[in-house]
């Protein structure tokens, strides 16, 4: 097979996405009934009782001992259908970090999971914002439809008046709550009935029918049948047309109900996500579009992980596979040095398993060992010389002065906060007001502050003390200090400036926000940083 076929069958042949969802909607539960009907796993529960048997053994980072949670973030691949699946963990709960937003970067496809009885919440928001600035293709997964929950109908207009996105019902619920018992999958014209199985820990048993089919009348009673009758209705009516395209610019959100613990709907959903969900995408380049069958290897770096085993105390960079064939122990060049680098001992990551590998293609994620130098964003690549577009600041909600209460070990203290700045733990800020020279430390999640200050003490040896800023929102303005002089004053903002001196609005609430822009229309704000140039 010629390389370029090679390449081609593996872009087809593989399907990559990221979960957005609020804490409790069900991601951990929906990941291991994905790799439950993916073969992965024969039995679920293994998830997480690895997490259990991790904890026991305690061989991780001390800091995630002490809060009992995970920091580390994962790949999962599994095979299903001729397809290779790789699913990028996105940190959530306290581990919620910029992180989080920056493998949104590395993926070519969303799910967004909502809990059916609350609908859409904030960090689900959040994590939609980001997806509508790379325009993913998002799926909906409406969970948790086995326990009482809101109308689909009323989920479908929540999702359209509050993010302006429309949706594509793929499948619809039979009952809700305690009479869920299946769903009507709209491609097929098809009734899917369920059994329940102990826990959900192996594949639910199905009764399939056709909607015509007159035995339904045996299996379903009347009243759900006349409801999923007219709400069809509706919807057939209602509802915007398919068009596949609107779904890959993510305009329009294929969207499915069902029940991940009882793995109503499970099988259906990934199904038709690989059906429908876009293959490995090209990326904006300094050499323009980059198809991921251009046959060179390039790639560029989202996340970076520190200490990731205590017994290597290394770090490890993951990076995203975006177009050619990456081979182990092959030779490429870092786009922001200028240096060459051989990555002798990449990983795929299953879980928290680390397997050598040799080969990986566009849509895949490596883990490689970083002596310190990557940063977040960088290209590697080999052949012509490529820089991709890098990925944007996210708009940070905590902030605190970070002190050293040591003089004597300034040195110190600049170097880990500049070296943690570099690549990419945290975002720094400092005050206009030369006399205040200590850094803020601006963050998206709390634990992105403990990580800083744990590695400023166990890397740097400095002993830091934080002393925390009244902000929770942070916008960047479009033209700078001139624009923001033209304006005057403002009220109940504090102004600070970014690592390249930019001016950067912070308020205490989105109340304070709205009311600057409301008097301010002239002034344009910005939830992302824009890029470095
Ligand atoms: P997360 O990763 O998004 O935070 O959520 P996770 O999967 O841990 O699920 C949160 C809780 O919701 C868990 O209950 C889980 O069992 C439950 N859950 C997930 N999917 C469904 C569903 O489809 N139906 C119902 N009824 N519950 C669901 P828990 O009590 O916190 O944990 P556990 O004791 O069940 O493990």
């Amino acid at each position: 097979m010629s390389t370029e076929q090679e390449l081609k069958q593996a872009v087809e042949s593989r399907r990559n996405f990221a979960i957005i969802s609020h804490p409790d909607a069900g991601k951990t539960t929906l990941t291991e009934k994905l790799l439950l009907y993916g073969g992965a796993i024969h039995q679920a529960g293994a998830v997480k009782s690895k997490r259990a048997q991790r904890q026991a053994t305690s061989d991780w980072m001390e800091l995630e001992k002490q809060r009992g949670i995970s920091i580390t973030s994962t790949v999962l691949q599994f095979d299903y259908h001729n397809f290779q699946i790789n699913l990028l963990d996105t940190p959530g709960h306290q581990d919620f970090s910029e992180d989080t937003y920056r493998t949104l970067a590395a993926a070519d496809n969303a799910v967004m999971l909502i809990d059916a009885a609350k609908g859409l919440e904030p960090q689900t928001r959040k994590l939609f914002e980001v997806c509508r600035m790379r325009s993913l293709p998002i799926f909906t997964f409406a969970n948790k439809m086995d326990r009482p929950s809101r109308e689909p109908l009323e989920l479908i207009d929540e999702i359209e008046q509050e993010l302006g996105l429309q949706t594509y019902a793929v499948n619809w619920p039979i009952g809700l709550g305690d009479r869920f018992q299946g769903v009507y999958d709209r491609r097929t014209e098809q009734i899917h009935l369920f059994q329940r199985t102990a826990h959900g820990s192996t594949q639910a048993q199905s009764t399939v029918l056709s909607i015509t089919d007159p035995k339904i009348e045996e299996v379903l009673d009347q009243e759900l049948y006349f409801q999923l009758k007219d709400e069809i209705e509706i919807i057939e009516e209602v509802a915007p047309d398919f068009d596949l395209k609107r779904i890959h610019n993510g305009e329009l959100s294929p969207m499915f109900f069902g029940s991940a613990m009882t793995n109503f709907g499970v099988q259906l959903f990934l199904d038709a996500f690989l059906e429908y969900a876009q293959p490995p995408e090209a990326h904006q380049s300094s050499l323009g579009e980059m198809n991921p069958t251009y046959p060179d290897f390039t790639g560029f770096v989202f996340k970076l992980q520190a200490n990731m085993d205590p017994k290597h105390r290394d770090r490890v960079a993951f990076v995203r596979v975006c177009t050619g064939k990456f081979e182990k122990d092959m030779t490429v060049n870092h786009a922001r040095s200028g240096k060459t680098v051989r990555l002798s001992r990449p990983q795929k990551l299953f879980a928290q398993d680390r397997d050598s590998i040799d080969n990986a293609y566009p849509g895949d994620v490596i883990g490689l060992n970083n002596p310190g130098m990557f940063a977040i964003g960088d290209t590697v690549y080999t052949g012509q010389k490529i820089v991709y577009e890098g990925i944007p600041s996210f708009s940070p909600e905590l902030f605190a002065y970070l002190k050293n209460p040591n003089s004597s070990r300034f040195k110190q203290f600049h170097k880990g906060v500049t070296e943690l700045r570099e690549e990419g733990a945290i975002q720094i800020m400092y005050s206009k007001d030369e006399s205040k020279r200590d850094p803020i430390l601006a963050a998206v999640g709390q634990l992105q502050l403990e990580v800083v200050q744990y590695r400023m003490e166990n890397e740097y040896n400095v002993e830091t003390r934080l002393e925390m800023l009244p902000y929770k929102v942070a916008r960047w303005v479009k033209g700078g200090w001139e624009a923001l002089d033209e304006v005057g004053r403002l009220f109940n903002t504090a102004i600070v400036k970014d690592i390249l001196d930019r001016p950067v609005l912070l308020f205490k609430n989105q109340w304070n926000l709205q009311q600057v822009e409301g008097d301010h229309p002239e002034l344009q704000l910005s939830a992302i940083a824009p890029l470095e140039r």
